[in-house]
């Protein structure tokens, strides 16, 4: 699938400026439990996937560059030492701010042409968002034999996102679509960014994704706001992030927070206990328990963490009743995008079905169904 997305982005890139370019596929990412932690310093569980972005890239030598996103239909021209971001919600804002970050560790880049186009669907919490700005960082790294690691090529790209883009975001994304490793999870610490890979076999069952297809606005100050919520209750407990945080350390000063935050600064310190306690189901091959804990992460995200919407709830409400799911909960930042599954493979297809009818019914409105195969992490597909 995704070679002949790289293909097509590789013809059209030749079509387009008459030479070969080098050729990327950045994966998204889906996110077995672990959710708003990562910037909490925390635990999270992600895996890179099938699906992402494929971006052809070379050398220009017209004295601009050009960047094409297929999937929009929409080119842009610019500047290196012209850069800066562009309105707020425009798709150039991730390479340009890749770019840039490359730039402000006074790495010297030349000019470049870069087309490329994704099969994530957007909003849906599967990371289109890293999996771009990935592409762009690695394209240029080789390029441009910058000597960059993966570990300076995420960090760039999580810069851009939070001074180009605007959103404060955690490095889970970027690192799984870097590092991610075929039919594996990784258990990644976000305080050191190490990881620990998990084979994931799930035997009988699978994971099954549901995307609500909405997503609310707000969500990007929304995500804003729970982080420095966060990092406020971390600093009225003089601890860095609250990663070092127990329940009863929140207990002390529960007279200083409203009664809001401390259901959020909870969530996340319970989150992160739930996320290690999954790996450890995960190695013991303990699928109740890891379904119960997926379950309570949800319940956590709906009614303390306060991330999540109508659409979202009503896919647990259908999964709940299913005997056959496992486990379900919302993915990724919230307020709309996907739900991910544990569930019997034999039951998959009809509770898919089942559950996409009732939401049709509700919302008038229809949710997509997709499974994914856990993939390798951003790559060269073609070199120089
Ligand atoms: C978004 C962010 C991540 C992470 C998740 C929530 O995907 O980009 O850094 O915080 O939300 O877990």
């Amino acid at each position: 699938m995704s070679a002949a997305l790289t293909q097509e982005v590789k013809q059209q890139f030749i079509k387009t400026f008459k030479t070969d370019p080098i050729l990327i596929f950045s994966p998204g990412r889906i996110n077995i439990i672990g959710e708003h932690t990562d910037y909490n310093g925390g635990f999270v569980f992600p895996a890179a996937i099938d699906k992402g972005i494929a971006a052809a890239i070379q050398k220009s030598d017209t004295g601009s560059c050009t960047a094409v996103a297929l999937d929009l239909d929409s080119i842009i021209e610019f500047e290196l030492d012209k850069l800066k971001p562009s309105k707020e919600g425009s798709w150039e804002n991730y390479v340009f701010g890749v770019v840039a970050e490359i730039q402000n560790r006074n790495q010297v880049i030349g000019d470049f042409n870069i087309i490329f186009k994704g099969n994530i669907p957007g909003g849906a919490g599967m990371s289109s968002s890293a999996a771009l700005e990935n592409s762009v960082a690695f394209g240029l790294n080789e390029l441009f034999d910058l000597g960059l690691t993966k570990i300076e090529m995420i960090l760039i790209s999580q810069k851009a996102e939070h001074n180009y883009v605007g959103v404060k975001c955690g490095i889970m994304d970027q690192y799984a679509s870097m590092f991610g490793i075929k039919d594996n999870a990784l258990l990644l610490d976000c305080r050191t960014i190490e990881s620990k890979a998990y084979k994931i076999d799930f035997k009988e069952h699978q994971l099954m994704l549901m995307n609500t297809n909405v997503k609310h606005s707000l969500s990007d100050s929304a995500y804003n706001d729970r982080r420095s919520a966060c990092e406020s209750i971390a600093a009225l407990l003089k601890i860095e992030t609250l990663r070092d945080a127990t329940e009863k350390d929140l207990e002390k000063i529960i007279d200083k927070v409203t009664p809001e935050n401390y259901q959020k600064g909870l969530y996340v310190i319970q989150e992160i206990d739930r996320t290690q306690k999954a790996a450890k189901a995960i190695e013991e091959n303990d699928l109740e328990t890891l379904g119960a804990l997926i379950y309570a992460s949800h319940n956590g995200l709906q009614n303390q963490y306060k991330v999540s919407c109508d659409e979202l709830d009503f896919l647990i409400t259908q999964a709940k009743k299913n005997k056959h799911v496992l486990g379900a909960r919302m993915m990724g930042g919230g307020f709309g995008g996907c739900t991910i599954n544990l569930i019997a493979k034999t039951e998959a297809k009809e509770f898919a079905e089942v559950a996409s009818k009732a939401y049709y019914k509700k919302f008038n409105k229809e949710c997509s169904v997709y499974f994914i195969e856990l993939s390798e992490g951003t790559h060269l597909v073609e070199g120089k």
